[in-house]
């Protein structure tokens, strides 16, 4: 667990801007079967935004914490009608991602998603994905996309599975899982239920589509990642069914306002 501290969190993301390429190494390179999880999410959050842009009339679209402006870069050459900010904590992602933009309709900006540089409902899309799990303070930070926010948030979040959750109960197990699972700075649990909760009855949850029941270790003993996907579908559904939807590792939401 990362140690409380702001200055640590920017130091850390500053480091870990320098080392990798970080969405590159998500959505395009490496393990087949990281790349089935992270894609995974990645197509439901296309599915909103595109969804979202087809409609029209978005003039202007932030992703809050866009690392290296994968997002950003896709967003502005789709619309270009639709001016695109890029924000993130981490000057150095901020610097790799204004020498990836391409259009001239983007900017990106150094800020914390707690303290977004925007007034009060002045962003018609606000894109949230795989930063909440890295703030001490998701609440205000969900409370803070709320206030920037005009039309459409799009949130997008990890979880715990139920084999997770059933065998951290047992301490020793807990321990074991957290030293063997690499850092990757998550320093918050986020319940979807939560999230709901805390969209304060001026939002609220359009589509929410869920992924990753069990955990991505279990799911690398199948060498083919198309039974995964399907076998994955198939829980889901069961998970929908019974309306359990905080026990999975994936969750994508589209938030529209009332
Ligand atoms: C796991 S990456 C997700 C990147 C991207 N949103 C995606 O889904 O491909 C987390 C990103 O959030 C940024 N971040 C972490 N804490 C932040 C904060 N408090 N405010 C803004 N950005 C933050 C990190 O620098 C990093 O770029």
């Amino acid at each position: 667990m990362l140690p409380k501290n702001k200055k640590y969190l920017r130091r850390y993301y500053e480091e870990e801007a320098k080392r990798i390429s970080h969405q590159e190494s998500m959505y395009i390179k490496g393990d087949k079967h990281k790349l089935w999880w992270h894609r995974k999410r990645l197509r439901y959050i296309f599915y909103f935004l595109l969804e979202i842009l087809e409609k029209g009339h978005i003039s202007t679209f932030a992703d809050v914490g866009c690392a290296e402006g994968f997002y950003v870069k896709r967003v502005a050459s789709f619309s270009d009608k639709t001016f695109c900010i890029g924000i993130d904590i981490a000057r150095t992602y901020i610097k790799k991602a204004k020498m990836n933009s391409e259009t001239s309709n983007t900017d990106y900006v150094v800020c914390d998603v707690e303290n977004l540089p925007f007034r009060d409902n002045s962003v018609d899309v606000v894109l949230c994905s795989e930063v909440l799990e890295h703030v001490y303070h998701y609440r205000e930070s969900v409370a803070e996309l709320c206030r920037v926010g005009k039309k459409y948030l799009v949130l997008s979040f990890p979880g715990h599975s139920y084999i997770y959750k059933i065998a951290a109960k047992i301490q020793l197990i807990k321990k074991l899982f957290d030293k063997i699972s690499p850092d990757v700075g998550h320093v918050s649990d986020i319940e979807v239920t939560e999230v709901q909760e805390l969209l304060n009855g001026k939002w609220e949850t359009s589509n929410l589509k869920i992924g990753g029941v069990l955990p991505l270790k279990l799911y690398k003993i199948i060498p083919s990642v198309r039974l995964v996907e399907e076998i994955d579908n198939l829980l889901c559904k069961v998970l929908e069914r019974f309306g359990h939807l905080n026990n999975v590792t994936i969750h994508v939401m589209k938030v529209v306002k009332r």
